[in-house]
């Protein structure tokens, strides 16, 4: 079974910043076989990773609707979409990325929808760990049927209106009955600590706080310059903050969880 580790919150907040971290430190300190999935149909793991996700499952899911009569002799449509979806995965020292793309459109192949599902749950189960990375929405969360979420990060800005999105976000996912056993939230680009109303909100609506993450400079940097996320120095606040919830918050042969 692999442990499932899910970043969610409302745009701009740091989900991408703190998965790629994640990655990086889960590769560093377990040695495990690690899944990095870009959930964000607007993708931009790959690069925050160092790497090119050239294809998406969306883009295969599109090629293999438009093809389906085209089907090479001899090969059964789950073969053929398998060695398809196998084109998907970008292989990385220490890690491997799969981009999801665009959500399935209206126009259900259901067919093949089912197929790309249950390829999925059987890739995602060949590792040890999978950090998701999510966009507001949860469009792809709540599309995954069998494996579920062993620890959902919901980030927020440090604003009262950010909080309360994070708190929609938990309750939404309460709503749909996502099968997620903690989730906790990560107050990102902070300047001094945790604003105490910031904190009493979350309290009382009951929602776990992660710990907050300081505003970085050198997270800008490296954005600004296309660098790597997963690359950023020990010295880095935000990296540090970042493995510090980490390690309280995920199961390794080490403690934490
Ligand atoms: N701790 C930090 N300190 C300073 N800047 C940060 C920090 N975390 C993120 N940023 C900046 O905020 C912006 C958004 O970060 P990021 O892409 O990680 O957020 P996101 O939630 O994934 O956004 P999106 O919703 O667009 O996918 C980036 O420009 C990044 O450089
Ligand atoms: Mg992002």
């Amino acid at each position: 079974m692999s442990y499932v580790i899910a970043v969610a919150g409302k745009g701009g907040t740091g989900k991408t910043t703190f998965s790629a971290i994640s990655v990086s430190w889960l590769v560093r300190n377990t040695g495990k076989a690690v899944l990095a999935v870009d959930a964000d149909s607007n993708a931009n793991l790959d690069l925050a990773l160092g790497t090119r996700a050239e294809k998406t499952i969306g883009s295969i899911r599109e090629y293999l609707t438009d093809n389906i009569k085209n089907l090479p002799a001899g090969m059964s449509k789950e073969t053929w979409v398998e060695m398809l979806l196998q084109q998907a995965l970008v292989e990385e020292k220490g890690f491997d990325l799969v981009s999801m793309g665009r959500p399935e459109g209206p126009g259900c192949y259901c067919y093949l929808n089912n197929i790309f599902r249950r390829y999925l749950d059987i890739m995602t189960g060949n590792y040890d760990y999978v950090v998701m990375d999510n966009e507001a929405g949860m469009e792809h969360l709540s599309r995954r049927t069998t494996t579920g979420v062993n620890v959902m990060f919901i980030s927020s800005d440090p604003s009262v209106r950010g909080v309360e999105t994070a708190l929609r976000i938990r309750d939404l996912a309460r709503e749909l009955k996502l099968n997620i056993a903690r989730m906790a939230l990560v107050v990102t680009r902070v300047r001094n600590g945790l604003p105490d109303n910031l904190r009493s909100i979350a309290e009382g609506a009951n929602l776990e706080i992660a710990g907050a993450v300081p505003d970085d400079d050198t997270v800008r940097d490296y954005d600004e310059a296309g660098k790597a996320l997963s690359e950023l120095p020990e010295s880095s606040p935000a990296r540090r903050a970042v493995e510090e919830i980490l390690a309280a918050h995920v199961k390794t042969g080490s403690g934490g969880g």
